[in-house]
């Protein structure tokens, strides 16, 4: 059977060009999936320059992986300095794979520009009220857009469907979820017997945490997700509205990585006795990020160990997948439910590129 090369349905105007932050793990798949993109015959922008904190490289070959290769390898730090010169403007697509909070301050003035930025790091929209209202701002002086969908769930259908039911019309009045994919893998595997300790170890082994596990038990990253979900819903909540209870003992939070390590066991007795009390009630223990209206209107949002019972739509899933409930008007019994990986390279390049092609449809 002949199957016709896949191409976008609209020409990629002359001038759209694309420029990727970051190097790492996501950058890396985002250069390997724009390669097998443009080898299946998909129209896509170009790739035309590539940075990562040890400088900036423009790419005129079709060979961005040797660019990227190059630039991984290179020893020069050049601590960003490229940053302060970089301009980009119409026609420019900033694809932002780096979690530097350097580089999130510049998305308003890139969407001011004139430039499209598309984000994996959630330091944009998911930090302070101020810098999200100025991305919004922007967004609007302009007409330039800003692809968030890698900064929640991976490119699953979250945000985009919390702006769907409000545009429609649909009062969200709570959305709840398991949104730490190596949080859930903790959750789903401790059983109470064996020591929390070992399954931080093992989840940090297999390269389900971040380098230093206290980011992801802090509480800070689904901090910033429910505040980017919260806002999508229509909602603007700054930082100290979101309540975090951090899984961290004040005392592991001042140490070193290694000291940390060392000291990780002091974890298990509060974890063992979060996880009998849950148990003897026939409730499991989820890390739950949520925002919602009380029945007196409050709007509260929490972050932290939730005892769910076991018919509860979050109190399922397994391994490391992200899992949210979503209620409103139209979903009020039984809430709107969407699962599936939300973290790893792959699908979260897919989504940096998906955003990427959106714009390139639009504009
Ligand atoms: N990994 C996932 O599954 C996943 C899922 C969803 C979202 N994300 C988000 O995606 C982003 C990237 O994650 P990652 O796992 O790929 O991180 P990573 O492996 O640590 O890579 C980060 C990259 O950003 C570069 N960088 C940092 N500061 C920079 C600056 N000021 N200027 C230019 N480049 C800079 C680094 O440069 P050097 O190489 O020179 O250090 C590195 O190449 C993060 O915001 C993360 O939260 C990741």
């Amino acid at each position: 059977m002949n199957v016709s090369p896949l191409r976008a349905s609209h020409p990629v105007p002359a001038s759209q060009r694309i420029t990727l932050l970051g190097t790492g793990t996501v950058g890396r798949a985002f250069v390997a999936r724009h390669v097998a993109l443009n080898a299946r015959g998909m129209t896509l922008p170009p790739l035309a320059g590539i940075a990562n904190t040890r400088g900036f490289s423009r790419i005129d070959c079709d060979c961005p992986n040797a660019v990227l290769n190059q630039l991984r390898d290179s020893e020069a730090p050049s601590a960003s300095e490229w940053i302060a010169d970089a301009v980009f403007g119409p026609g420019d697509i900033v694809v932002d794979a780096s979690a530097s909070d350097v580089i999130a301050q510049q998305h308003a003035g890139w969407l001011r520009g004139g430039a499209h930025v598309v984000t994996a790091c959630k330091l944009g929209a998911g930090t302070s009220r101020v810098r999200w209202q100025d991305i919004r701002d922007a967004q609007a002086e302009t007409g330039a857009r800003y692809g968030d969908s890698a900064t929640v769930g991976a490119g699953l259908p979250l945000l985009r469907t919390l702006r769907e039911l409000a545009a429609g019309g649909d009062r969200i009045t709570a959305v709840a979820g398991v949104l730490s994919g190596s949080l859930a893998y903790l959750m789903n595997n401790f059983d109470g017997m064996r020591p929390f300790s070992s399954f931080v170890h093992a989840a940090h082994a297999a390269g389900y945490t971040e380098p230093d596990p206290r980011d992801d038990l802090s509480g800070e990253d689904v901090r910033r997700k429910v505040l980017i979900l919260a806002r999508a819903a229509g909602l603007a909540l700054d930082v100290e509205d979101v309540q975090v209870d951090s899984l961290v003992p004040l005392g592991l939070q001042p140490l070193s990585r290694a000291a940390f390590f060392e000291r990780l066991p002091e974890i298990d007795a509060q974890m063992r006795a979060k996880f009998a009390r849950a148990h003897k009630k026939g409730e499991v223990l989820k890390h739950i990020g949520r925002f919602e209206f009380l029945t007196d209107g409050t709007l509260i949002a929490r972050v932290g160990l939730t005892s769910l019972p076991a018919s509860h739509a979050l109190a399922a899933g397994a391994g490391t997948d992200n899992r949210v409930a979503i209620w409103t008007d139209r979903y009020c019994e039984n809430p709107l439910v969407i699962q599936g990986p939300g973290a790893g390279p792959e699908v979260t390049a897919g989504a940096l590129l998906d955003d990427v092609l959106t714009i390139q449809r639009h504009h």
